[in-house]
């Protein structure tokens, strides 16, 4: 946990929170069945859980675009179902999706990121300031006179993440945002959304299919057909390697590593990174 989170300090607080779809056929399905927890102000927060297991609509009731079936959802004391909150909402937590494509509509890059604060009728002087303001922090600011389709993956990704920094967000939450980038491009969006959740204090709420950004986080929070089966720090949901791998969900190379030499009898504390690992390997090296 960083030092400047403040456990009183609660951004997002989800009780009891079930999400029912209404199927095709008529039948009912529950994606998020019986949800409660906390995040807080200032938290990189990553949502682990495999394919279908409700992550994503977990994700849309935490800036309203879904709304609980039963339960309640608040964002810094306001309720999702409250509509008079909607906008406010709607301000405070930023979404960024899988497909930049479906995410950058101007046809330049500056025009794109003025969009936010546009509507939300913020006076033309202001705009271009925050729209420096985004391109600066995203670290796209030369490529604001471009066309966001001669970007790579990862720019226009940090260009729709510039797009909702450009609105002022207490928080971003991003679904996925590296799935469909090259390595390069990963690297790129998970340095910039580190930066800012460092820099300018902006909580991140991370959904990823890739152990090794989960692990970056403060606090990994892990779902299963629709339920929350575990929470905790890296180190506490990843040492827990035979759960893990029953809901189906890979283990980072270091703590899969480390369990099977623990499994074979070497006495060795939780590893999360190849530093931890080499570190905790170092005495049984020495001996030889
Ligand atoms: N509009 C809908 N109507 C009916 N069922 C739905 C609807 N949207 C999602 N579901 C179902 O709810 C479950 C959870 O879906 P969700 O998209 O939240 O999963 P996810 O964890 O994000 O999956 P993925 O890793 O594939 O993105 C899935 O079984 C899905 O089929
Ligand atoms: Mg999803």
């Amino acid at each position: 946990m960083k030092e400047n989170i403040n456990q009183s300090d609660v951004l997002f607080d989800i009780s009891h929170l079930f999400h029912t779809f209404e199927t095709e056929t008529g039948e009912s399905f529950s994606a998020l069945k019986d949800i409660s927890l906390k995040i807080h102000k200032g938290e990189f927060v990553a949502i682990i859980g495999t394919n279908g297991s409700g992550k994503s609509t977990l994700a849309r009731h935490l800036n309203a675009l879904m709304l609980p079936t039963k339960g309640t959802v608040s964002v810094e004391g306001m309720l999702t179902s409250d509509m008079e909150y909607l906008w406010d909402i709607r301000q405070r937590v930023g979404m960024v999706f899988q497909n930049p494509d479906n995410q950058l509509v101007a046809a330049v890059v500056e025009e794109d990121v003025a969009f936010g604060p546009e509507n939300l009728g913020v006076p033309t002087e202001k705009i271009i300031t925050r729209v420096d303001y985004a391109l600066e922090r995203v670290g796209m600011i030369d490529y604001r006179k471009q066309a966001p389709s001669m970007l790579s993956g990862g720019q226009k990704q940090r260009v729709a993440i510039a797009g909702v920094l450009a609105m002022k967000p207490d928080c971003i939450v991003l679904d996925e945002p590296t799935a469909m980038l090259d390595p390069k491009g990963r690297q790129e969006v998970m340095e910039t959304i580190h930066e800012l959740n460092e820099k300018e204090g902006i909580t991140i709420v991370l959904i990823t299919h890739f152990m090794e950004e989960a692990v970056t986080a403060d606090h990994i929070i892990v779902i299963d057909k629709g339920t929350l089966q575990m929470e905790g720090s890296p180190k506490e949901v990843f040492s827990q390697v035979e759960k893990l791998t029953e809901i189906g969900l890979d283990v980072p190379i270091p703590a899969d590593l480390a369990y099977r030499l623990k499994k074979k009898g070497l006495s060795l504390s939780e590893c999360i990174s190849n530093e931890e690992l080499g570190k905790s390997l170092c005495p049984f090296v020495l001996k030889k």
